[in-house]
């Protein structure tokens, strides 16, 4: 039987590629003591770091990676080990069936990893029913963790793969830092106002109800004391009322948020004819709107069990919510980015064309 702590402190999305020597060392000054990496962040080697200088027994620690892209399983956790300065792991996931060629084969080896104490428990990331489905077709041992982000705008969409992992003892990690406002503003607000406390902490509250595990993350002191004093509140603080109210607006979807123009066809326009000094090209840009959204929240902490035996149900967590979702912002981003590069390179292209025509 493997404890796990139920609110992480994450080293992925906004730090991947950074060193959060620092933030991970004021999260374990703070009070956590659950660490969430993977190979894919590139932050173990800060991770590990941090644990070593923090003068912390290792037992103390819950330490969760995942594995690279498309490395073998076994060259990845023993990868993370070393970079983490560890002996094993309390929790290994394969971070998304896109990294490993045979959901199966993928999770037989996952198992043998556990045997030989790498890692004290196995579980997945972004993973749906049917890749579980698929799993736990061949599982000598049940994964013991699926990590999908929730909220409560794609908890009803995300209900499915919840109701599966709660049939199937699956803990259920939810990262849920930020989440979009709008129609979920009021009913967090107003249970805030009547406890006395943050939305943020009403956010990890619901996340609580619903069961989960919280993978949040911030380079601030005082949001890690706010996530973690969520651990002091009693587990039933928001009444079903509530529940069902940050629930029912949640369905209604997020807000549209802000648009942002994008540039997607940028046409030459060459007037002709002209003299070589009077030459000039009209650049048109045609765009299209993008919804863009921006997101936001916060946690606590408290323990439930974890079980990787297949014969043991998972009694501690029931009510669990989540949701995966990709980061729409950093898409768009990229895509921006693109489209931009795209667009000044056939612009020059274009001039240098012309001017070639032209001299
Ligand atoms: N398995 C997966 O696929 C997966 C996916 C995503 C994330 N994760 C894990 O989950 C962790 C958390 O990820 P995340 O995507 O939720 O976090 P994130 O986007 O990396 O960072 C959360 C951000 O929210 C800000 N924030 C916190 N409270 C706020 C508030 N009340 N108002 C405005 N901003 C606020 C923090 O800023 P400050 O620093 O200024 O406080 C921080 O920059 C990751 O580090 C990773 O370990 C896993």
């Amino acid at each position: 039987m493997v404890y796990i702590p139920t609110i992480a402190f994450g080293t992925g999305s906004k730090w991947k590629w950074h060193d959060v020597t620092t933030y991970v060392q004021l999260a374990l000054e703070s009070g956590f003591s659950h660490l969430d990496t993977a190979a894919f962040y590139e932050t173990e080697p800060f991770v590990g770091r941090a644990i070593n200088e923090s003068g912390l027994s290792r037992k103390d620690l819950f330490l969760t990676t995942k594995c690279g892209l498309m490395i073998p399983l076994r060259n990845s956790l023993k990868d993370s080990l070393e970079k983490l300065g560890v002996e094993y792991v309390d929790l290994f996931l394969i971070y998304n069936h896109f990294f490993v060629p045979d959901i199966k084969e993928a999770w037989k080896e996952m198992e043998k990893l556990k045997e030989e104490g790498l890692t004290r428990s196995i579980g997945v990331s972004n993973y749906e029913v049917k890749h579980l489905r698929d799993t736990l077709k061949v599982a000598k041992v049940k994964p013991a963790v699926n990590q999908i982000s929730l909220n409560p705008y794609n908890y009803a969409e995300m209900r499915p793969i919840i109701d599966y992992c709660q049939e199937n003892g699956i803990v259920v990690e939810a990262p849920i830092t930020t989440y979009p406002g709008g129609p979920v503003d009021i009913p967090i607000t107003a249970a805030a106002l009547r406890l006395g406390i943050t939305p943020t902490q009403v956010i990890f509250l619901w996340v609580r109800a619903k069961g989960a595990v919280i993978v949040t993350t911030t380079s601030s002191k005082e949001r890690m004391k706010e996530y973690l004093a969520v651990n002091d509140l009693p587990p039933t603080s928001l009444t079903h009322e509530e529940i069902a109210a940050i629930d029912h607006a949640g369905a209604n979807g997020p807000p549209p948020g802000p648009v942002h123009l994008v540039p997607v066809v940028a046409v030459v326009v060459v007037v002709p004819p002209l003299p070589p000094l009077a030459d000039f090209v009209v650049v048109v840009f045609v765009v299209v709107p993008v919804p863009f959204q921006r997101r936001r929240c916060g946690f606590g902490r408290r323990k439930i069990t974890i079980s990787n035996d297949t014969d043991n149900d998972n009694a501690n967590n029931k009510n669990n919510t989540n949701a995966p979702s990709s980061s729409p912002t950093k898409l768009i981003l990229v895509g921006v980015i693109i489209i931009l590069l795209l667009s000044i390179t056939f612009i020059l292209g274009i001039v240098l064309v012309l001017m070639g025509l032209l001299c």
